[in-house]
């Protein structure tokens, strides 16, 4: 049988797509594996699911260090104590430097809570409100060095209701989030073992 693809999730508070992807890799044939859980928030709340599931978990505190680019060093050699071939971004709250982004292109995820290219960057839910747009979703595509830019895996549209508040149309966007990550996990591992 092909060897899972050997994961690592950065999260930085709620985890709720952690707890995702934790559920999803629980079925023997999903074809990925957590093996690291690392957290720049030692009060990350979603650590909680990663010790509930027994997995590995590392935290680096960035204010434990001089430099960006020292923290990205201190993640890297957690990432390389694991084994990790893919990282997932969940809620991952810290940009990281050029060169980090850089040595995992092609090998690092992100979802976000909209339908890219619309709506980069943060408060998405109030700016699309405010656009008027019908739809809204999320996104899971690959991190380059431009924020919310890189190639897209899957898309998830939701509707936009008419009386929706920011936390309403969250809500719902993050309910397909949570179907949607583990699809898109589970198409980048079946075309590495193909
Ligand atoms: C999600 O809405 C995700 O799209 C965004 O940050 C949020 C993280 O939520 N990048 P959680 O920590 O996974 O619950």
């Amino acid at each position: 049988m092909n060897p899972k693809l050997k994961v690592a999730v950065l999260i930085s508070g709620r985890g709720s797509n952690l707890k995702a992807l934790i559920d999803a890799c629980a079925a023997p044939n999903y074809p990925a594996e957590i093996v690291l859980v690392m957290s720049n928030r030692a009060d990350a709340g979603g650590l909680v699911f990663a010790k509930d599931a027994d997995l590995k978990t590392a935290i680096a505190e960035h204010k434990d260090f001089a430099s960006r680019e020292a923290f990205d060093a201190a993640m890297q050699t957690h990432l390389d104590e694991s084994g990790a071939q893919l990282i997932c971004l969940a809620g991952f709250m810290r940009i990281l430097s050029d060169g980090f982004v850089r040595a995992w292109q092609g090998r690092m995820i992100n979802i976000h809570p909209s339908l890219l290219p619309a709506f980069k960057g943060t408060h998405v839910h109030e700016r699309v409100l405010a656009s008027g747009a019908r739809t809204s979703g999320c996104t899971v595509h690959y991190v380059t060095a431009e924020l919310d830019s890189g190639p897209q895996i899957l898309q998830a549209e939701v509707p936009v209701m008419p009386h929706d508040t920011p936390e309403s149309l969250a809500a719902r966007v993050l309910e397909a989030e949570h179907v949607l990550y583990p699809l898109a996990l589970r198409k980048i591992a079946e075309q590495r073992r193909n």
